[in-house]
């Protein structure tokens, strides 16, 4: 499973202010020579590691992009796209070695004087921040300003923050420095353009977009009236991970650059305006709101804890190698130290050079997602889905299904672990957690189903579903299960209440409480119709053999209630 390295620090060291903003955990969704704002339709001089929409490819737009089936970034109506150039380690022998790293933390910041005329990125709406060729850092080069708020060298936009371990953390500086002592990472650093003409979703020369005049704060050019969010992108890179990585100086990003000052980030909008215009104009203005998408009601509807399991990295679109150790950079790239600029004829292969294969973007239409009804059938014959349950697997705890576990993100599907239940003889089976099969012969009785009209957790994509084409299902999420039973009569429930699955502890059902007990339902007071619609005995002498009794005098009532100590319902 891969960890996100890059983690989102609860102070913005780079950036001044205490404005409002949200931010972001994002998994890498793609890698390699792919850039659709650069090089759309074609494969990109270098490599770059890409978060967000599933659907990113060479020839991804905004329309393709809101199509994703899924997206590696924390908020599921974001399915923007964000890429930053891949790092290696170039070894005195020639091989250049990929740095890891874990994913990119996005930045939304409300930020200066009219930030309450701040608008949501438009549909189609794309841009990049820094330049690849750079290798020194411009002095010159001043952003807007006037005697207020005066600019500021956008060489300033790009910046490292070496993550060292306790004790005084060395300065953010424009350049790379120091990589090899960062234990806990290089953290490169972006800051977008925040201003807009207003007429161009594009251009080229990112001449539609101006930096407020203290890139990250401050007021927009008079020529560039519209103020946008001000984008800012963490990337947090492993350079503790390089075998015998001591050398500071041969640490490179994938554009030939060993200086730094070519770091550069992209942005591809692929937000659901509604929810993007919501926020931007609930949670960006109003200085209290600290980051935590949890405090942004409309973003909070749409976190998702599981991102990077949810929403695992594609395959390779271009089908060259980008990881591990390399005989030189994608794209045939030559490392220049500058300091004049990068000539763009070190950043070609030479035309003989086999072109790599390019694979149609996988999911240019969405993946159906297949969601099944409670009390209806799904997956095999004879399964019933029971609904989505809370499972606390805290240890000390018993699972909502306690006998037998099995892991696969690969192959895990409905079909799959209810396959998987039946053949260990057992009649319940649920899917958690993308990737996670439970099986047992009775159903905790303190597990309870999700209310008709909470939001449902269970909303995590099966991994198995990915490579065979099928609809996509769906399986549980971060600590809740999809709940299955086979009905079939016949079936020999032989599976052993044995601990198979190392849970806790064996899980022996409460007195009472036998194989055909089905869990909890949420049957609250004041709604005209019970959770169980036929009819109700109320005894004062109740109990579930009474229960059973009374529902099986009826016209072959399957289910029974037991609620308030002395009702029942069939
Ligand atoms: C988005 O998906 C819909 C539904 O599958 C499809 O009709 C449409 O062509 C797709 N749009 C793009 C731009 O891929
Ligand atoms: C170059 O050195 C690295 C690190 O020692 C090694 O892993 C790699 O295999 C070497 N490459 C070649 C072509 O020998
Ligand atoms: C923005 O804030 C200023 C100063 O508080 C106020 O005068 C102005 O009306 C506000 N504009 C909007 C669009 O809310
Ligand atoms: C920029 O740096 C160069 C070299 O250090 C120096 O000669 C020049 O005066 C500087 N320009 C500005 C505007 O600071
Ligand atoms: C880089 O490391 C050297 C040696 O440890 C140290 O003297 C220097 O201050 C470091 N540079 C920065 C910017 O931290
Ligand atoms: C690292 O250096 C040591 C000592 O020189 C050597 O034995 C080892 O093979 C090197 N490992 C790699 C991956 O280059
Ligand atoms: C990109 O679009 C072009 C032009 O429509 C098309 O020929 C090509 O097959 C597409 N490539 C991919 C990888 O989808
Ligand atoms: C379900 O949630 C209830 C209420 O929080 C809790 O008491 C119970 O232990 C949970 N059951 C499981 C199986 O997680
Ligand atoms: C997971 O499932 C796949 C596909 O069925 C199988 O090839 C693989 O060996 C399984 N992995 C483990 C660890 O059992
Ligand atoms: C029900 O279970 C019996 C006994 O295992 C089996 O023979 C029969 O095929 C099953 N029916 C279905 C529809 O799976
Ligand atoms: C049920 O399975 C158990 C264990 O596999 C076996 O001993 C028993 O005979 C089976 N019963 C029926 C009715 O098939
Ligand atoms: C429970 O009470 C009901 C209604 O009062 C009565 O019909 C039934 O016989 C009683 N059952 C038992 C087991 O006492």
């Amino acid at each position: 499973m891969r960890s996100l390295i890059a983690s989102a620090a609860a102070v913005l060291p780079y950036l001044g202010g205490v404005d409002a903003f949200w931010r972001m955990n994002c998994a890498v969704i793609q890698t390699g020579r792919v850039d659709p704002v650069v090089n759309p339709g074609a494969i990109a001089a270098h490599a770059h590691s890409i978060v967000g929409g599933s659907n990113i490819g060479i020839n991804s737009t905004y329309d393709t992009m809101t199509n994703s089936s899924c997206t590696s970034c924390e908020l599921r109506s974001d399915k923007s796209a964000y890429w930053t150039p891949l790092m290696y380690y170039w070894y005195p022998n020639g091989s250049f070695f990929e740095v890891p790293h874990g994913g990119s933390v996005v930045y939304y910041l409300g930020r200066g004087p009219n930030v309450n005329t701040t608008i949501p990125f438009p549909p189609g709406f794309m841009m990049l921040s820094g330049d690849k060729s750079a290798r020194s850092y411009d002095n010159e080069t001043y952003s807007y300003g006037n005697a207020e708020y005066p600019g500021r060298p956008i060489a300033d936009r790009v910046s490292f923050t070496c993550l060292v371990g306790s004790g005084p953390q060395p300065p953010n500086l424009p350049y790379m420095f120091n990589a090899s002592s960062c234990v806990n990472g290089l953290r490169a650093q972006v800051v977008f353009q925040s201003c807009w003409d207003g007429v161009h979703l594009y251009k080229t020369d990112n001449s539609h977009v101006a930096y407020l005049s203290g890139l990250d704060n401050g007021i927009c050019p008079p020529n560039y009236p519209h103020q946008l969010p001000t984008l800012f992108i963490e990337t947090n890179y492993a350079v503790g991970q390089v075998p015998n990585g001591t050398d500071d100086n041969r640490f490179v990003f994938s554009q030939g650059d060993p200086t730094g000052y070519g770091f550069h980030a992209d942005f591809l909008n692929g937000w659901d305006m509604a929810v993007q215009t919501e926020a931007v104009n609930t949670c960006l203005y109003n200085g209290a709101f600290n980051g935590v998408v949890q405090e942004c009601p409309v973003l909070s509807a749409d976190d998702t804890t599981g991102y990077a399991e949810n929403c695992p990295e594609r395959p390779r679109q271009v089908d060259e190698e980008v990881h591990g150790m390399l005989d030189r950079l994608p794209g045939c790239i030559e490392v220049t130290y500058g300091p004049g600029a990068a000539p763009a004829s070190s950043m070609m292969c030479p035309p003989t050079a086999p072109k790599p294969y390019v694979t149609p973007t996988a999911d240019s239409v969405p993946l159906v997602t297949a969601s099944p009804t409670p009390g209806g059938q799904f997956g095999l014959p004879e399964q019933e889905y029971m609904g989505c349950y809370n499972d606390t697997a805290a240890s000390g705890y018993y699972r909502t299904l306690n006998s037998l576990k099995y892991i696969n993100y690969t192959s895990m599907t409905v079909e799959f672990c209810q396959q998987y239940c039946m053949d260990n003889g057992y009649i319940w089976s649920g899917v958690e957690y993308a990737q996670e099969c439970h099986c047992d012969n009775y159903i905790n009785p303190t597990a309870i189903a999700a209310e008709p009209g909470m939001p449902n957790q269970c909303t995590w994509n099966c991994g198995g579903t990915l490579t065979d084409g099928g609809l996509q299902e769906l399986c549980g999420g971060l600590g809740y299960i999809d709940v299955y039973r086979n009905t079939n009569t016949s079936f020999n429930a032989s599976g052993n209440n044995d601990n198979t699955a190392g849970n806790a502890q064996p899980y022996t059902p409460a007195a009472g409480f036998g194989p055909n007990y089905l869990g909890c339902y949420s049957d609250p007071p004041g709604f005209n119709t019970a959770t169980l619609e036929g009819p109700t005995l109320e005894a004062n002498n109740m109990s579930i053999a009474v229960c059973e009794t009374f529902c099986q005098q009826g016209p072959g009532y399957r289910y029974y209630g037991l609620e308030y100590s002395t009702q029942w319902y069939a």
